[in-house]
């Protein structure tokens, strides 16, 4: 996306920015020699091991390996991707960008934008205002008080007040000139009848808002002071709200996230709330539904591990393990931390005191070695419910981003179940052959200890780490397996034909097989069918099965149930789309090592070619 600024644009905007000004202005930057040192704002640390060369204009730290230029530093302090960056670093430095201005409908649309966060504002400070200074606001006080709440903690999340009433925050708003129209599309008001004006959503509730990642109001969430039902009211979507991106807590927890590496997922406002207030900043709640796809790409900005925290109860459980599918899929590092039965974390917390809490959070446990204690205790001992088990195991087993880690992961659960391992190896092929994952981009692992840089450099950074794993899964794919790409179905679709056409299997050869495959063991039996001598008409899979290890032969005997009038059609159609569909899997998976190692790269040399290759790379795509 790069190449919507253009090389020379990029440059300049990095000349022309002075990085330890930049950095200067999130962390105090002491001199030492000729690098400025400070403590690291991507994690913890006592001592000072974050280092900014003034001369080339790169960053390093030493505790955690982050490193690179003023695009990666803005980038990872603020979560913003490069195109973003690039404009706030423009901004920053007066540098035009000549973007495409934005059309009028885009122009329109913001604009509405604009208005609606601006109703929400206004509501949100009524609201405030109810609580901290109305008289009617008494009960909302004296709530939050037994719940020890007090004036401060209702500042600091801007809570407030619905008083009773059917039009208090509806005349309110239109005394500000607010068209009723836009008031309705937030959910605050509703359309009254027979030529009543609207009449307000909230009514008695104590409301909490809730913050984008720029801390604008784009919903409220609504608690009963009672028992009384529903608990909660909650704004619908609208134009500014979609629950399935919005983490209640994300904009105060990020820089926490950043820190630790670590984020909490918790199911309700008051977890978080109850979280925050005990010296655990990096929690977020979603907003009364299940975590989504979009979900885990938030979390991953910032944080490179989640702890989940629902409650102890059938519902939180189930919530649970469909949040740890998400979480795996994503390629976050996932722990499940377990409460007494019928609390959630602020109850606990209540209960129990902070210490009790920091112990549980510190024996969270891995999610899917849980998940197998789990499935395992869920059966009862039978040969069908081992089995059972095994496959729900083998299932999230293949969500793993890491292969070592699913190699561990199959061993013990074959020991456990006692099914055979190869059986089980099978049973959790990843639908995508995910390569060894990179560390995310807003935390990378820690080097091993190097010494200070002494005269003003550093030594030369690591290799570059192996490709990222894939992409995010598509849009409404089944929570646990993933639909196979379209490079995959393609290969597939190529491998049948070469199994029925010689001729399709001389011309495949002859472009050389790597053309057209880019999994490694389809590649594999694709070799093996294009080395095969002279031969006419189809092949029998058996005649070459024998000599292929385990899982070549399940992919072939795979392969070879699909039918054949899908590919006999059209081959020469077949081969075209499979080489496009794994040239441009190769594209996708070059831009993801780029990205990946732009992340790291301290050399300026290599950061330029890297940029240039991405710029490149994506126009391709
Ligand atoms: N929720 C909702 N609508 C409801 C009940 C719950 O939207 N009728 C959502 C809210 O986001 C709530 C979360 O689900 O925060 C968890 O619900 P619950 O555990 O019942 O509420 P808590 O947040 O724990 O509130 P409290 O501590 O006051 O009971
Ligand atoms: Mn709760």
């Amino acid at each position: 996306m790069s190449g919507i600024f253009g090389e020379e644009k990029i440059q300049e905007i990095r000349d022309r920015t002075n990085l330890a000004e930049l950095v200067g202005s999130y962390v105090a930057l002491k001199k030492a020699g000729r690098n400025l040192v400070a403590l690291c704002p991507f994690h913890q640390e006592k001592t000072p091991s974050f280092n900014v060369n003034p001369e080339r204009q790169i960053y390093k730290c030493f505790g955690c390996d982050a490193g690179g230029d003023a695009f990666d530093f803005i980038m990872r302090i603020e979560g913003l991707t490069f195109p973003e960056a690039v404009r706030r670093l423009a901004e920053r430095c007066g540098v035009v960008l000549d973007e495409k201005p934005p059309t009028p409908e885009e122009e329109q649309r913001r604009r509405e934008r604009e208005h609606l966060l601006r109703i929400n504002e206004v509501a949100c400070a009524f609201y405030q205002r109810q609580l901290l200074e109305e008289p009617v606001g008494e009960p909302a006080r004296r709530y939050l008080k037994a719940r020890g709440y007090d004036r401060a903690a209702a500042e600091a999340f801007r809570l407030g007040y619905a008083p009773d009433g059917w039009e208090g925050l509806a005349r309110h708003l239109a005394d500000k000139g607010f068209e009723p129209a836009k008031i309705r599309e937030l959910g605050l008001t509703r359309e009254g009848k027979e030529g009543r004006g609207d009449y307000d959503l909230f009514r008695r509730r104590l409301l909490v808002p809730i913050l984008d990642l720029h801390g604008q109001v784009v919903a409220f969430g609504g608690r009963v002071l009672d028992d009384s039902l529903p608990k909660y009211i909650n704004s619908p979507e609208s134009p500014i709200y979609h629950k399935s991106r919005i983490l209640f807590g994300l904009f105060q927890g990020r820089q926490a996230m950043r820190q630790t590496g670590d984020a909490l997922v918790v199911e309700g406002y008051f977890d978080q709330m109850a979280l925050w207030r005990a010296g655990h900043p990096q929690a977020v709640a979603t907003c009364g539904t299940a975590l989504t796809d979009e979900h885990a790409e938030l979390l991953k900005r910032y944080a490179r591990r989640v702890l989940l925290l629902f409650d102890a109860d059938k519902a939180g459980q189930a919530a649970t393990w469909r949040g740890m599918d998400v979480l795996l899929r994503a390629g976050l590092e996932t722990r499940v931390v377990t409460l007494a039965a019928g609390e959630d974390p602020d109850s606990f917390l209540a209960k129990q005191g902070p210490e009790a809490f920091a112990e549980r959070l510190h024996q969270a446990r891995p999610a899917l070695e849980a998940f197998l204690d789990h499935a395992l205790a869920q059966e009862d001992g039978s040969v069908e419910g081992r089995v059972r088990a095994a496959r729900q195991v083998a299932e999230r087993i293949a969500l793993l981003p890491d292969p070592l880690q699913r190699d561990l992961y199959l061993k013990e659960a074959a020991r456990r179940t006692g099914v055979d391992e190869e059986l089980l190896r099978r049973q959790a092929r990843p639908a995508v052959r995910p390569p060894s994952p990179v560390p995310p981009p807003a935390f990378a692992p820690p080097l091993p200890p190097e010494p200070p840089p002494g005269d003003g450099d550093w030594p030369p950074p690591p290799p570059p780490s192996a490709p990222s794993r894939s992409g995010p899964p598509p849009r409404g794919a089944a929570p646990v397996r993933r639909h196979p790409s379209a490079a995959e179905r393609a290969q597939r679709l190529l491998l049948r034909l070469l199994l029925l056409s010689p001729t399709e299997c001389r011309q495949v050869a002859d472009d050389g097989v790597e053309a057209y495959f880019i999994e490694p063991a389809l590649a594999a039996v694709a070799e093996r069918l294009c080395a095969l001598p002279q031969r006419e008409g189809e092949v029998d899979p058996a005649v070459i099965a024998a000599e292929l290890p385990a899982d070549q032969q399940a992919l072939l005997q795979e392969v070879a149930t699909l039918d054949a009038a899908l590919v006999a059609e059209a081959p020469a159609l077949i081969r075209r789309d499979c080489r496009q569909a794994v040239a441009r899997e190769r594209s996708r998976q070059r831009r993801r090592e780029v990205q990946a190692r732009l992340q790291v790269t301290t050399d300026a040399q290599e950061l330029t070619e890297l940029q240039r290759e991405l710029i490149r790379l994506k126009k391709e795509l």
